[in-house]
């Protein structure tokens, strides 16, 4: 008797193994994590356990964010406009992920595709569903209970975590792990957790290395862990947290801002929640301000976006005195990362654009140089540097399709607290009428206009470009 219960337990658990990996091809703990950290650097729940794989964990034992904004109704409306709640259903990511399931080729591309979903919709991947559900699904994208029941992580990059949900099906909240130390008991248990507080929590998912290959493709964390705003003390380091989880309208939060407080209640006090000098906000707000990267009802994050791009750099104009008509006028533009932790852009930056506008005007505003400009169909003049990274396929071919990309062709993106710096020169006519006026804008835009209109066709939107931050001089001959 005991020995046929065995059977049959075995019998299922290969059947469900079978039912898993027709979905996912490759064990996600060939490629997740991409590296340890030192034990000194780890917060006290990174540990050496295995990471969450497909199947360990049900779907049906997750909470719909809903059902947490019961009791969380502020956290849960910032959440709620925030490409986290988007992160599966994102047109944009779904057209890409369909191209690349479509497409892609071989083992190492294969993997790839398999590694999207363990970020993109981490509970979909770790109970392993399969067909995967529809880009609806009310558990899709990075939700509450998706990051509240990760109980550790095992290092950084391709998502690590370790999850402990509690049981929806069964009406038990099981324990979220949060910041607080002293939280009452409601439907669920809390506990503390450090890496919650630290951007090592951050970094399983916002560092991102080819699961086949294991080039890097995202290294946000990587870039923070290695720049000016870790500085090793725990008293001055600032984490991903003090910039993205204190804005709020018109605190943009960023490094040349100041990042307050944000006293209040995590929970109605009525519901049990108590009266806290800070609480963390959940806009988690980016560069994003389109409507495919935002979820529908988001005009509050993409305002706050808009807020955070202007205050992440500045830009220094230099030119020498002394120019008289006829000369050739030389001078400099100088790119200064003061806001971002990280490289400026980080993330997805082989999507990204981020470039100089610059023109210079005559007396009555005549034009006689123009550089970064955007036609009617919204391609950016070729001449222009990009800032951005350009991914290589096998035959070394520029290439936006990240599951075949083999190498980094060039990376000029600008370092946090650092710079870059480019020369124009103009020649100034013998009849102008001065002064001149020497104006440059710094843009960003989510992605190139005409790969979006590729990847979405007639769904495509118009993606909007953001003025970071512009200076102007006048030059008087
Ligand atoms: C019945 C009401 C209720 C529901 C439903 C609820 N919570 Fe809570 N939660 C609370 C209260 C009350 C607190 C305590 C707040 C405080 O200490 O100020 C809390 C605290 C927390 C904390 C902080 C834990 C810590 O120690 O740092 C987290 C994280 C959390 N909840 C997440 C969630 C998530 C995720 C869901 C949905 C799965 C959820 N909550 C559903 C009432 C609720
Ligand atoms: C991307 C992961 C992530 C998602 C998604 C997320 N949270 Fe959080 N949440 C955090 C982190 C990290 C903290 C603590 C930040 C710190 O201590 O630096 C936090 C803090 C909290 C707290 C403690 C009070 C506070 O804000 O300081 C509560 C309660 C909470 N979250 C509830 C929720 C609910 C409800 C949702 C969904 C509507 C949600 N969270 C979605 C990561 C997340
Ligand atoms: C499960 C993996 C995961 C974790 C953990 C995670 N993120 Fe994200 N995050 C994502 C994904 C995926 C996106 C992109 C969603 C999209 O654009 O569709 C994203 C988007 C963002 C954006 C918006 C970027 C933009 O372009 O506007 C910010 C900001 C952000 N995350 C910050 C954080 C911070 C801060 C933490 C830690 C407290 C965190 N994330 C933890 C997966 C994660
Ligand atoms: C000193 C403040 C600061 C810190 C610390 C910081 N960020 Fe940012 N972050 C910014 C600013 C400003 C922007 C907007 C400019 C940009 O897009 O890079 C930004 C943008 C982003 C974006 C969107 C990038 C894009 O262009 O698509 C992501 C994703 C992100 N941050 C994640 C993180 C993560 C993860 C960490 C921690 C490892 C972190 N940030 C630490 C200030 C900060
Ligand atoms: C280890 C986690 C991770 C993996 C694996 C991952 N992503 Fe992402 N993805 C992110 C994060 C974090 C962001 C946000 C970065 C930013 O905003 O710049 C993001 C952003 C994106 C975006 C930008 C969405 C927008 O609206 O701007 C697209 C598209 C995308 N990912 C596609 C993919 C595809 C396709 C795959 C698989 C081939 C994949 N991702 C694998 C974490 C991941």
């Amino acid at each position: 008797m005991r020995l046929s219960i065995r059977r049959i337990f075995y019998s299922m658990s290969c059947l469900f193994f079978l039912f898993s990996s027709a979905t996912f091809a490759s064990d996600p703990r060939e490629w997740s994590p991409t590296r340890k950290l030192p034990v000194e650097k780890r917060p006290s729940n990174m540990l050496d356990l295995l990471i969450t794989v497909p199947g360990d964990v049900r779907a049906s034992q997750f909470f719909s964010p809903i059902s947490c904004g019961a009791c969380h109704p502020e956290i849960f409306k910032m959440w709620s406009g925030s490409t986290h709640s988007n992160a599966w259903k994102n047109p944009l990511f779904q057209a890409l992920y369909n191209l690349g399931k479509r497409t892609a080729e071989g083992e190492s591309e294969k993997k790839n595709l398999d590694s999207c979903v363990r970020c993109h919709f981490p509970i979909g991947h770790s109970s392993g569903g399969d067909p995967l559900p529809a880009p609806d699904d009310e558990k899709g994208g990075v939700i509450c209970d998706f990051c509240h029941s990760v109980r550790a992580t095992t290092g950084i990059g391709n998502a690590p975590y370790i999850l402990s949900p509690g049981n929806a099906a069964a009406m038990e909240g099981g324990t979220k792990f949060g910041p607080f130390n002293d939280s009452p008991e409601t439907i669920h248990q809390s506990k503390y957790s450090e890496l919650h507080t630290r951007s090592e929590f951050c970094g399983g998912c916002h560092d991102v290395s080819h699961a086949g290959n294991a080039i890097p493709i995202e290294q946000t964390y990587t870039e923070w862990e290695e720049g000016p705003y870790n500085t090793g003390d725990p008293k001055t380091t600032v984490h991903c947290q003090d910039c993205h989880m204190r804005q709020r309208p018109g605190f943009p939060s960023t490094g040349s801002t100041e990042r307050p407080n944000n006293p209040g209640v995590a929970s109605p006090e009525i519901m049990g929640g108590k009266k806290r000098q800070h609480i963390w906000t959940h806009y988690f707000v980016g560069g994003s301000t389109n409507p495919l990267s935002l979820p529908p009802g988001s005009d509050v994050n993409r305002q706050m976006a808009i807020e955070r791009l202007k205050n992440a750099a500045t830009l220094e104009l230099s030119v020498e005195p002394g120019y008289k008509k006829g000369d050739v006028l030389k001078f400099k533009v100088c790119i200064k990362n003061t806001g971002a932790g990280h490289y400026l852009p980080t993330g997805l930056t082989e999507l990204r654009q981020m470039w100089l506008g610059v023109s210079i005007t005559d007396a009555e505003g005549k034009i006689l140089y123009q550089s970064g400009k955007v036609d009617e169909k919204g391609t950016v003049d070729p001449n222009t540097t990009i800032y951005h990274t350009v991914f290589g396929d096998k035959d070394g071919k520029p290439t936006l399709h990240v599951w075949s990309a083999t190498q980094i062709l060039s990376d000029n993106r600008v370092p946090p607290k650092g710079q870059k710096e480019e020369n124009f020169v103009c020649l100034v006519p013998g009849d102008v009428n001065a002064p001149l006026k020497i104006k440059t804008v710094l843009y960003y835009r989510s992605a190139p206009q005409d790969v979006v209109d590729a990847l979405m066709g007639e769904k495509s939107v118009k993606l909007t470009i953001v003025d970071m931050a512009e200076t102007s001089k006048d030059i008087s001959l």
